[in-house]
């Protein structure tokens, strides 16, 4: 309470005269947010107290009007979708790739896209996501190039790659591929406070104005000085010294890497896996592990590593776990890490069977309204063995993959129920239901097909 005391509460100011004002900005925040755009190579910069979401959310509605159609990665984040349902709009999903290996959804090739934009030749915009939450980046220059050929904006959700563009040994960030706006959570991957995200903008297709407009409407009107100071932080660190530290941070993590793939039963992903699966290229700093071959579920080995080593990762699911590694670690850190697991790796093997869930890959069910209108419809509780034939009134997620099998407005098929029984008697969780161990789920009332 004392350091909060000292340092922090007295810096938490709102708009007082001599302290600029975010949504009209003028002084301090205007000339923080001109020098975090020539930082990150954009024409505009806006910084966001709301996290990424707030960006994803004003990004998109910038760009369309009600009942336009957005193409989407079917696995986007939930501000995606969100900005579907308060957009009115209608989604037009991409499925990525998956990798069967390790369960996870991965790329989406520039194929795919120019073959989405000859199917939707009306859609405003395509929203990618690059990096995945496992590191994975798509082609973006190339999809950029596509999508501007189509005459539409390429919106990036970035929430995961804000420390792209300071060195040339990771992937091309999106304002290097050319790609309209991108929403970047500064607080992720550089060094700012959680909240704390920028949106860069560098196209000739995007309404600026507009695109204020929203953010004022997805923003606060009190937003912290103390995390749009620690905004600036973050982009003058990267300026004077963002090089060299993540020249660091790449070699730590590649020799971590190295270690990982010696340990019998584990896998670390990797350059190798470049061209499988819609994989352009990976994050380097981004540790992914893949338990299957050890016999160990991902969230096991998540809980081991916290409760037996003290080490907390990012997140995991049925087959990984997911670390990220940043310029805040010290060569220590990733040691302690390779420690760890190789000491895990001693109860490894044996008789453990390999963990494994069904293959991903079921078509989009047919849709009987918008998420948005499901919405606003009346919805009730069933027993999932009569859902069969009704509206989903809710989302429905397996995790891992990641990729919805049902979104608000979809007619529930068998193939779709079977899918979830058998994800969960494997031990996937299934995300996005209000009913958590799914023996109710949530339809449209008298809805049936
Ligand atoms: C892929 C992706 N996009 C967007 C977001 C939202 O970012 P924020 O937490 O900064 O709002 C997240 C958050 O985890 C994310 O993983």
């Amino acid at each position: 309470m004392d350091f909060l005391d000292s340092h922090i509460l007295t810096l938490d100011t709102t708009e007082v005269p001599g302290i600029d004002n975010l949504h009209c900005p003028e002084g301090a925040v205007l000339e923080a947010q001109k020098l975090a755009a020539e930082a990150f190579g954009s024409e505009h910069c806006f910084f966001l107290v709301n996290g990424t979401t707030a960006g994803i959310y004003a990004m998109i509605l910038a760009v369309t009007s009600p009942g336009d159609k957005i193409i989407i990665p079917r696995n986007c984040h939930r501000s995606v979708y969100g900005a579907a349902i308060w957009g009115r709009l209608t989604p037009v999903y991409i499925d990525p790739e998956v990798d069967d290996d390790l369960g996870i959804a991965m790329g989406i090739r520039p194929e795919h896209i120019e073959y989405i934009l000859q199917k939707h030749p009306d859609a405003k915009a395509v929203v990618i996501t690059n990096p995945t939450y496992y590191g994975v980046c798509s082609d973006l220059e190339r999809i950029a190039e596509v999508v501007h050929r189509h005459g539409k904006v390429l919106l990036v959700d970035e929430a995961h790659g804000a420390h792209f563009g300071f060195n040339d040994r990771l992937p091309v960030s999106a304002m290097q591929a050319g790609a309209d706006v991108t929403a970047q959570s500064i607080h992720k991957t550089l060094a700012s406070m959680t909240q704390s995200s920028m949106l860069q903008v560098k196209s000739r297709q995007v309404d600026i104005g507009k695109l204020k407009f929203f953010l004022q409407l997805t923003q606060t009107t009190s937003p912290s000085h103390v995390l749009l100071a620690t905004l600036d932080i973050a982009r003058d660190l990267m300026e004077r010294e963002g090089k060299a530290l993540l020249d660091k941070a790449i070699d730590w993590s590649s020799q971590a890497r190295e270690a990982i793939n010696g340990i019998p039963g584990l896998y670390c992903l990797g350059h190798d896996r470049i061209g499988r699966s819609g994989i352009f290229d990976i994050d380097p700093t981004r540790l992914t592990v893949y338990f299957g071959a050890a016999g160990l579920t991902g969230s096991e080995a998540d809980q081991r590593l916290r409760d037996e080593f003290k080490i907390q990762v990012e997140m995991s699911d049925l087959y990984n776990i997911v670390a990220i590694t940043t310029i805040g670690d010290e060569e220590e850190d990733y040691r302690r890490f390779v420690r760890a697991l190789t000491d895990m790796a001693q109860d490894f093997g044996g008789t453990v069977p390999p963990v494994k869930g069904p293959k991903a890959g079921l078509p989009v069910p047919e849709s009987a309204c918008m998420p948005w209108e499901a919405v606003y419809l009346e919805k009730e509780c069933v027993p999932v063995e009569a859902c069969i034939g009704r509206i989903a009134g809710e989302m429905v997620i397996p995790y891992p993959p990641g990729i919805p099998v049902l979104m608000p407005g979809e007619v529930i098929t068998p193939e779709s129920m079977d899918y979830v029984k058998q994800c969960r008697a494997s031990g996937i969780k299934i995300n996005g239901t209000a009913d958590a161990t799914l023996q109710y789920m949530t339809v449209l009332k008298n809805s049936k097909i």
